[in-house]
């Protein structure tokens, strides 16, 4: 494994457990993107992959995007890469992800 992927794996339990929660109604998609932890693989404008195979998530249709996220977090989509998100996915709800899915389709 790449050594710029290891440290963004193990780093991924100690921001969530430093992480304040808070109010949804408090957040935005951007806010979101960067507690949630998207932000250490898709990059910090969501599209410079930290590793070129991930995908590019900027401009994407809303619908898409959340429905990708919804099977991730289920198993539905399961192939080779998937699983390095799935990781991370228990840390956000349906809602959160529609959010993100949202910030995410207004950019570029
Ligand atoms: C540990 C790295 C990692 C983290 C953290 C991560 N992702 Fe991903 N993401 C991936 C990988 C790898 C894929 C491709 C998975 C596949 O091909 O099945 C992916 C795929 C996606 C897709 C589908 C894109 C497409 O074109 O089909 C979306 C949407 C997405 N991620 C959003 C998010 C959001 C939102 C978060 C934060 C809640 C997040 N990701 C956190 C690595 C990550």
């Amino acid at each position: 494994m790449m050594n710029a992927l290891k440290s963004v794996l193990l780093s991924i339990p100690i921001a969530a457990a430093t992480m304040t929660p808070l109010p949804l109604l408090a957040m935005d998609g951007a806010e979101l993107y960067v507690t949630k932890t998207c932000v250490a693989c898709h990059g910090k404008d969501a599209d410079t992959p930290i590793l070129p195979i991930y995908p590019k998530l900027a401009g994407q249709s809303p619908d898409y995007a959340y429905n990708q996220m919804v099977d991730i977090k289920s198993g539905a989509r399961d192939n080779g890469m998937t699983a390095a998100m799935r990781g991370v996915m228990h840390l956000v709800t349906e809602e959160e992800m529609r959010v993100i899915a949202d910030w995410l389709a207004t950019l570029k």
